[in-house]
């Protein structure tokens, strides 16, 4: 079990940066950068609300220099949630994962610390790229890992493509399809408006058992499930209880994981998932003995 820093109120106001680069495009274009804070508090509800709220309007792909990938979403989000550091989409047909806090590595803490920091989010831009002629192109948002390579970027909407991904003549372009990129730089980069949020959406503590079947024998995760669904409600906690892939142990399954002090548990019951709610969640007092990795007993 690790115990969680202790972190600052929420703040619904970005401090802007004032930080803007340029870079130059071999066509005589160029790139214009403007930076926003990479902490949590700002790059989550960000993330969130465009996954949450803008997924028909995004792209996410990477662009460097002889390759571009550009993905849509059809369908909102399967899971928008972070676990150990990385925020997790899942679409239908994708996922990705992206660093947005240092991730220690699974429950025995084994990324290390140099990794850590590499992986980390350590700038993040919205950017404008604008053609020889000075007009600007295409709109979005790029993000640099703690190595100064470009991360993935977020492309938002471009009033010069039509609905069928269609190029628009020069003199018809769609300017509405600009307000969400305005918007977002207001509350981002400018710190004008207020972030659309009174928490960190995507902090809200979250209990999980893994589903997944290499386990064993955790292929039986619905009655744990089931079992700490019921002890939350009856304990009237505000927390979600979930299913989810790998959590990193894959051994005396089934485990479960708490995310709000980070604590993993193994050979989970319905019994004990019970038990975990009320003695751990509740009244602040780990169940040792299921405890992973697990604690020797002196520590105990
Ligand atoms: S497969 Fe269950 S923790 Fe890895």
């Amino acid at each position: 079990m690790t115990t969680p820093s202790k972190t600052n109120a929420f703040s619904r106001r970005v401090v802007p940066l004032k930080r803007c680069a340029q870079d130059p495009l071999p066509n005589g274009g160029w790139i214009e950068y403007e930076d926003f804070p990479v902490e949590i508090d700002v790059t989550a509800p960000l993330l969130h609300s465009l996954f949450q709220d803008h997924w028909q309007e995004v792209g996410v792909g990477h662009m460097v220099d002889g390759s571009v990938l550009e993905l849509e979403l059809n369908q909102p989000p399967k899971i928008v949630r972070l676990y150990d550091g990385y925020l997790t989409v899942v679409t239908e047909g994708w996922h990705l994962h992206l660093c947005l806090e240092e991730s220690l590595g699974g429950p025995t803490c084994q990324t290390p610390p140099e990794l850590r920091q590499k992986r980390l989010i350590t700038r993040a831009a919205f950017y404008r790229r604008f053609n020889p002629k000075g007009q600007a192109r295409s709109w979005g948002i790029q993000f640099w890992n703690g190595a100064g390579d470009r991360m993935m970027n977020l492309f938002l909407p471009n009033p010069f493509v039509g609905d069928q991904e269609d190029l628009l003549p020069e003199h018809k372009p769609n300017l509405d399809k600009l307000k969400l990129y305005e918007t977002l730089r207001q509350i981002y980069v400018l710190g004008e408006q207020e972030i659309p949020y009174t928490e960190n959406p995507l902090k809200r503590p979250f209990i999980s058992v893994c589903r997944s079947s290499r386990c064993n024998p955790s292929q039986n995760w619905q009655p744990i499930y089931e079992a700490l669904q019921s002890a939350v409600e009856q304990a009237d906690l505000n927390i979600d209880v979930i299913s989810s892939g790998c959590l990193e142990v894959c051994k005396m399954g089934p485990v479960v994981f708490s995310s709000g002090d980070r604590t993993w548990y193994t050979r989970v019951t319905p019994e004990l998932a019970a038990r975990i709610v009320q003695e751990h969640l509740v009244e602040g007092e780990p169940i040792t003995s299921h405890l992973y990795p697990p604690v020797s007993r002196s520590q105990s």
